[in-house]
């Protein structure tokens, strides 16, 4: 039977999306023949009619290369909490009902909503609200429950290594600490996953609170050993033992989410009054949203879209997508958004990096 699917991208974009998009259209399409309407700018797209269009084979041509998301997105756009501007000052209102009519009005039969922890959160609301939802799971910063590995990851690992090793080659000739300040709210998958692949001498992540002064003690170890330079790389979101995290804006109003950043700028100055030694920062940021997707998220996100639209034939709502080993499979979107996928400070990733010498703030 003819079906009318809709799919929007929520939450901050990642490389990958549009394979996502396109392997749902092109799925959709071939052999079924059902029509898929991409909702922009997440699910703020349901309140405005303009927003929510047909998407043909046609139209996801020549984008599975192409960062970003061709659907737009957002991560100020909760229905259930909806910041509007009234009289000059921002409140926060309930939406809800203007999408569930919406998405009926559009004659939708199914939604696959592609986000992180925040956008499958939402989705698990409107399912409440009877709208039939399929999860897939996006965020650079990996820390996603239930699949191996979100698309985006790999990607993004690879811009921070990319920066590392451009880093360390400076830090070399100038006898001087690097500090790359990478993404990573609450996990540091980035930070300790591009520190092994390039090399750093110091991983800090949100998982281990780090000891500023072992951290300096560590760098001096290796000026005594001859080795007049080291490289740092540092999650947002990490925090010094009885710290907290570093907050550039602070959650209120339109700003949904606190804003991170700046905790390379601490090290700086922690570091630069204890070492003799000249002490930079680079905050990588949106450099590693941005840009073309590996060929592995390429595949990924595209094999994604196609077991989403699977998901939906056999009727299997509530279900987000995931990667097992080399499987892709699903798993029920309560199981992934229960709590977040965090490094085990003891387990074996950690264990290995510390067996490479690489110190971890502890
Ligand atoms: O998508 C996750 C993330 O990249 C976090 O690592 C980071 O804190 C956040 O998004 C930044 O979001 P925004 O671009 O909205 O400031």
């Amino acid at each position: 039977m003819t079906k009318r699917i809709a799919i929007l991208t929520g939450g901050g974009d990642c490389p990958g999306l549009n394979a996502v998009i396109r392997g749902v259209v092109k799925a959709a399409a071939s052999g079924r023949g059902w029509e898929v309407i991409g909702i922009e700018d997440g699910f703020d797209g349901f309140l405005h009619p303009e927003k929510c269009r047909l998407l043909t084979p046609e139209d996801v041509r020549g984008i599975l290369p192409r960062g970003g998301t061709i659907l737009g997105t957002s991560n100020r756009g909760n229905p259930f909490s909806f910041p509007i501007v009234r009289e000059g000052r921002v409140e926060v209102v309930d939406v809800s009902d203007e999408v569930v009519s919406r998405i009926q009005m559009l004659g939708i039969s199914a939604l696959v909503v592609v986000g992180g922890e925040g956008s499958l959160k939402i989705a698990r609301q409107l399912m409440d609200r009877g709208v039939p939802i399929v999860g897939v799971p996006k965020t650079i910063d990996n820390d996603l429950l239930e699949t191996d590995v979100t698309f985006g990851y790999n990607t993004a690992v690879q811009t921070a290594t990319d920066a590392l090793d451009k880093l360390h080659s400076t830090a070399e000739s100038h006898h001087r600490v690097m500090v790359l300040e990478v993404m990573g709210r609450y996990a540091g998958w980035i930070a300790l996953e591009s520190g092994m692949a390039g090399g750093a001498d110091v991983i800090l992540i949100p998982e281990i609170p780090y000891d500023i002064e072992q951290v300096a003690a560590a760098i001096a170890r290796r000026v005594r050993c001859g080795r007049r330079f080291s490289v740092i790389v540092v999650a947002e979101g990490a925090f010094p033992v009885g710290g907290n995290r570093v907050v550039q804006e602070a959650a209120g109003g339109q700003c949904v989410v606190e804003r991170l950043g700046g905790v390379g700028e601490q090290i700086r100055r922690e570091l630069g009054s204890v070492l003799e030694m000249d002490v930079r920062v680079t905050v990588l940021g949106h450099l590693q949203r941005g840009g073309t997707p590996s060929s592995f998220d390429r595949v990924v996100g595209s094999r994604f879209g196609v077991k989403a639209v699977e998901l939906i034939e056999q009727e299997a709502f509530g279900q987000m997508v995931c990667l097992s080993g080399r499987d892709i499979a699903s798993v029920p979107i309560d199981d992934a958004i229960r709590s977040l996928k965090l490094i085990d400070p003891n387990g074996d990733m950690v264990r290995h990096a510390e067996a490479l010498g690489i110190m971890v703030g502890r």
